[in-house]
């Protein structure tokens, strides 16, 4: 046999043994890298808090950080700017601070918001004004579409007529583009209304982002009116799709409806329904009402959040073999200190079979959880 007949065999040999698969022995997520991405308080550009970060792989393979920057204060209400930074080679170094959007200095004005890739394009969804009443005009929702990785942005269309009257507030997180059957290439959206008339919607479109509908709701029940202790109330949201094609919601449970922990919704329809006997809750994931996030990648579910009943401190990673049913352990804790809003992003399976990367971004502080936003690098195999 010659040379020429033994080599490609011999490769795919090497391929074969070389191919990563998540078992309980494979899978030892540390964090390789960490980043500082904004810091609050500097006054820099005329921002007094950055908050809410999301990141999101570019259809390039770059990553795209973005945040609010809160202009005069720490608080929900007030003038902002969408401020977002791009790294072409996968974190290891960054580009300037550009500004997405910016509300100028109306009184409530932008609040992030999702992103979402889709064919080529990056998608940056945001919310106006939502907070009523406002002097800052009736709530409205937005939608940026950038075809440079998120450099640069075309205008904003309005996708209010579709929301309809209510508050729609994006994620805040990632929207997702469905894998598999059923509504295969459908972008889903999830987003919530305001504390008192709170509750879920799912925005679909089956045309790249062009057109958009409603699609699932989960209203808060008693709907519009004051919250009360314990009542239902799912407020900010993260889809994610499952191997067997439905869509599952995890959920914050503002007012810690029978559990400090999350809420879980799930559609069996590409997102037209959330039926409200598939809400679920899940006791192990311990949650204090905050945003948190979940990803899947390399065949495991992720789950990120500050893990603690009623403080934002203890940013844990989970992660679960069993399409999130159950998780391993007691997770990788990230930092102990004060956490809140995390996102997670993970770059397209690799063809070598590599064992998966994973970007983890969240509010990070010594004393206070919104004093910085910074980026984890994880690897989920824990190689350096
Ligand atoms: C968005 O559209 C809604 C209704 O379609 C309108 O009331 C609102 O003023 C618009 N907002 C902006 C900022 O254009
Ligand atoms: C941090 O979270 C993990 C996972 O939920 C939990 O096992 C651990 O007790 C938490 N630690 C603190 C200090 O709350
Ligand atoms: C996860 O879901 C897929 C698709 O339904 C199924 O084949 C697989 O067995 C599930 N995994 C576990 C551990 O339940």
């Amino acid at each position: 046999m010659g040379p020429g007949r033994l080599l490609p065999g011999l490769l795919l040999a090497i391929g074969a043994a070389a191919r990563w698969a998540a078992t309980p022995e494979t899978v030892r997520p540390r964090v390789v890298r960490e980043q500082l991405l904004w810091v609050s308080g500097e006054g820099r550009g005329g921002v007094h808090t950055f908050r809410v970060p999301l990141v999101v792989v570019t259809p390039g393979g770059a990553l795209l950080a973005c945040a609010e920057g809160r202009k005069r204060s720490a608080a929900d209400v007030g003038a902002k700017v969408i401020a977002c930074r791009h790294s072409p080679d996968g974190g290891a170094t960054w580009g300037p601070t550009r500004v997405a959007a910016d509300d100028g200095s109306a009184g409530d004005g932008l609040s992030l918001g999702a992103l979402a890739v889709a064919g080529g394009e990056v998608l940056l969804l945001f919310a106006r004004c939502a907070h009523p009443p406002q002097a800052c005009g009736p709530p409205s929702t937005h939608l940026l579409r950038s075809r440079d990785g998120g450099r640069s942005w075309g205008p904003p269309q309005n996708l209010s007529g579709v929301v309809g009257n209510e508050v729609f507030a994006p994620g805040p997180g990632y929207g997702i583009q469905k894998q598999r059957a059923p509504g295969r290439g459908r972008l889903v959206f999830c987003g919530h209304g305001t504390l008192e008339r709170d509750g879920v919607l799912l925005l679909l479109s089956d045309d790249g982002g062009r057109h958009w509908r409603r699609g699932g709701t989960l209203p808060a029940i008693p709907f519009g009116a004051p919250r009360h202790p314990r009542d239902f109330t799912p407020d900010e949201c993260q889809p994610y799709e499952l191997p067997d094609g439905s869509i599952a919601v995890n959920i914050r449970n503002q007012n810690f409806y029978r559990c400090r922990c999350r809420m879980v919704a799930r559609s069996w329809d590409g997102g037209e329904t959330l039926p409200p006997d598939a809400v679920t809750f899940d006791p192990a994931l311990v949650d204090p009402a905050v945003a948190a996030s979940v990803l899947v990648t390399g065949g495991l579910v992720f789950f990120s959040n500050p893990a603690h009943e009623s403080q934002r401190v203890n940013l844990t990673l989970r992660w679960s073999f069993t399409n999130g049913t159950t998780w391993w352990g007691r997770g990788l804790q990230v930092w102990a200190g004060p956490s809140g809003y995390s996102s997670m992003a993970a770059p397209p399976p690799s063809d070598q079979g590599d064992a998966p990367l994973l970007y983890l971004i969240y509010e990070k502080g010594r004393s206070l959880s919104t004093e910085t936003v910074s980026l984890a690098t994880i690897s989920i195999a824990g190689d350096v």
